[in-house]
């Protein structure tokens, strides 16, 4: 299936590793135009560097922290200037302390909304003018299925997600009539850094082994195994795709099916 995205100016936050990677090479493997953002300088250069040589795409590396407005301002400015346009933004840039209610402190909590929730919404912001100006745009945010598939020991990473489906289904409702359309992605555990802290977390948390805590997940999925990135970004460049134009306000689970409930009451076994 031709995806059509072959000239796209895309823009991944988040991209210097783990799914955002795998998103950024994955539109760039389709011909689209991809500029990445994270806050690591040198490696995020090199991650565009590498996918570059891989696609033969042209890609950007431009560092900024999305916790901060006009980090997220200059960013999507610089994407402009650089590529002309902005046809598609994936936010994906997150991280929220996973923990039970008595670990987590106010700086928790108010961290946890801070990227994963209002990242996300400075980048919608900064790019609808854009958007709206070229009469189409694309926003694929890359949430979590905790948001809609709670467990006590993600619950501030559960509340931002939430905060951001409700974002993503708000903003489908009032840009659909623009051209300018929303979806969410909501994985269950992908093997990233990001996971791979979390796992240390539960260790620790619920006075288990390494080995242990990497073993209440997967038992957790019927398919008995965690995602590759891999497998999350095919989904999200198909839906960056105007394959997927009809796909608007909606959020899709990437979880081999999880259950929560029964990951909850492993732990607790
Ligand atoms: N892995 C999972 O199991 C899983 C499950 C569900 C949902 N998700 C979501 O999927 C997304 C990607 O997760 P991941 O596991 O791939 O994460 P990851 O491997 O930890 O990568 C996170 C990326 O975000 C960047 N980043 C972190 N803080 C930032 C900031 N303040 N401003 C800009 N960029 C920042 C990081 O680079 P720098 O540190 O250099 O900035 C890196 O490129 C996140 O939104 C996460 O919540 C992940």
């Amino acid at each position: 299936m031709d995806l059509g995205l072959r000239g796209r100016i895309a823009l991944v936050t988040g991209a210097s590793k783990g799914i955002g990677k795998a998103i950024a090479r994955g539109l760039a493997a389709e011909g689209a135009s991809v500029a990445l953002a994270a806050r690591t300088q040198s490696e995020l250069e090199t991650t565009a560097a590498a996918i570059h040589a891989e696609t033969g795409s042209p890609t950007f590396a431009f560092p900024a922290d999305l916790t901060r407005s006009e980090d997220a301002d200059r960013l999507v400015a610089a994407v402009v200037e650089r590529f002309g346009r902005l046809d598609i933004l994936v936010n994906n840039a997150g991280a929220a302390r996973g923990g039970v209610i008595e670990r987590l402190t106010d700086e928790d909590w108010e961290a946890a909304l801070q990227l994963k929730f209002l990242g996300y919404v400075r980048c919608v912001r900064a790019a609808l003018p854009h958007m709206r100006r070229q009469g189409k745009g694309r926003v694929v945010n890359l949430i979590g299925n905790d948001g809609v598939k709670p467990s006590y020991w993600e619950i501030a990473p559960g509340a931002a997600n939430a905060a951001g489906q409700n974002f993503t289904l708000s903003m489908a409702g009032q840009w659909g009539k623009e051209n300018i359309t929303f979806v969410a992605v909501n994985p269950g555990p992908v093997r990233t850094e990001r996971w791979d802290g979390l796992v240390r977390a539960m260790a620790r948390d619920m006075h288990i082994s390494l080995e242990e805590a990497g073993k209440l997940a997967p038992r957790s999925i019927p398919i008995g195994r965690i995602a590759e990135p891999e497998e999350v970004a095919d989904l999200v460049v198909f839906l960056a795709s105007d394959r997927a134009s009809f796909i608007n306000g909606t959020m899709i689970e990437i979880d081999g099916g999880q259950q929560k409930p029964l990951m909850d009451s492993l732990r607790n076994g």
